[in-house]
């Protein structure tokens, strides 16, 4: 998929509608339905109506999980954004979500006391946050003795983790080559922009560890995405809709803009920025989705470190 850069354009990026809805349907595909609770909590393992800080919670779609399975936790989602806040607890209330609580912050600033929290967790938001190793830092330091770190993050690998059954057989290698070189160049635009680094997810252990925790497991998640014709299974309607937003009309090429200011702030030019925006087939796509033939096949990986703060005692 290169269509859009998951970039935030600026802060402001994040309340854009269209974006909004994106995250949404795609925070839905993240995990299996039972991952989280056979996977995920055991790993965690918050005790009894434990403190929870949910760093860069956005739309809530992590903290709305976790309230659900355990409702005996009392969450806290913060985030810059205060209209995705609204919207997080927005959801909550329709949900009928009581245990779940939303708070304007700056992550590189938590605005809570040392060793708070018995759980600190985020998830795609080290890639996005101007200096990951000082948020990590922050997530450490409001943690309890004992208490349990979660990040859950990607590391950008383009179009090598998707097969999609109307672009793949006309790539070849000359557009891998090309798409590989620009790819690198809006990564390497966004950190120079101070907007993060779409590379980080298999860093986040390094830093975890450079906070003075200790990292005890690194997992990856566990959903598959996709879609193969006639789509009678119910697991794909969700991955269809998101193709649908993904492949939806961009009128105001809010893309291109965005990559136009990534590609720049790298060295590269407005047609690099152009060619990778017109990178996929996307009407062809589009009129696949609509003729109920389209056939793909996904992983939107993400690296869950998960670290303790070490008992003081023996720190
Ligand atoms: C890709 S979204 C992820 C949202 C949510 N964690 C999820 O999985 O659905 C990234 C979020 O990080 C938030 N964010 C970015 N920089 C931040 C900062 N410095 N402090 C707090 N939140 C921040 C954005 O506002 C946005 O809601």
């Amino acid at each position: 998929m290169t269509k859009r850069s998951d970039s935030p354009k600026m802060n402001s990026t994040w309340v854009d509608e269209d974006t909004a809805n994106y995250l949404r349907l795609r925070v839905k595909t993240f995990y299996n339905a039972d991952y989280f609770e056979r996977v995920v909590l055991p790993l965690l393992n918050i005790p009894q109506h434990g403190q929870v800080l949910d760093v860069g919670c956005g739309y809530g779609g992590l903290s709305t999980i976790l309230a659900e399975l355990r409702p005996d936790l009392q969450i806290t989602g913060l985030d810059i954004e205060a209209a995705a806040l609204e919207s997080a607890a927005n959801g909550a209330r329709q949900n009928g979500l009581t245990n779940l609580t939303f708070e304007q912050g700056d992550a590189h600033r938590l605005k809570y006391e040392d060793c708070r929290f018995a759980a600190v967790l985020c998830q795609t938001v080290l890639t996005h946050v101007q200096d990951a190793g000082s948020v990590v830092r922050e997530m450490a330091r409001v943690l309890k003795s004992n208490g349990v770190f979660m990040a859950a993050e990607y590391t950008s690998i383009g179009p090598v983790s998707t097969y999609n059954s109307v672009e793949d057989e006309k790539r070849d290698d000359a557009w891998y080559e090309k798409i590989f070189r620009l790819s690198r160049l809006l990564i390497k635009g966004k950190r120079a922009l101070g907007r993060g680094d779409d590379r980080l997810g298999v860093r986040v252990p390094l830093l975890a560890a450079a906070a003075g925790l200790d990292v005890f497991d690194v997992r990856l998640n566990d959903r598959v995405l996709h879609v193969i014709p006639p789509y009678v299974h119910p697991k794909q309607a969700d991955y269809l809709e998101l193709l649908r937003a993904y492949y939806a009309p961009d009128p105001d090429c809010k893309g291109l803009t965005q990559n136009i200011e990534l590609m720049r702030a790298a060295g590269g030019t407005e047609e690099d920025a152009e060619w990778f925006y017109n990178s996929g087939d996307t009407a062809a796509v589009r009129q696949a989705i609509t003729d109920g033939n389209l056939t793909e096949i996904s992983a939107y990986m993400l690296y869950l470190t998960f670290a303790r703060e070490p008992d003081q005692d023996i720190r």
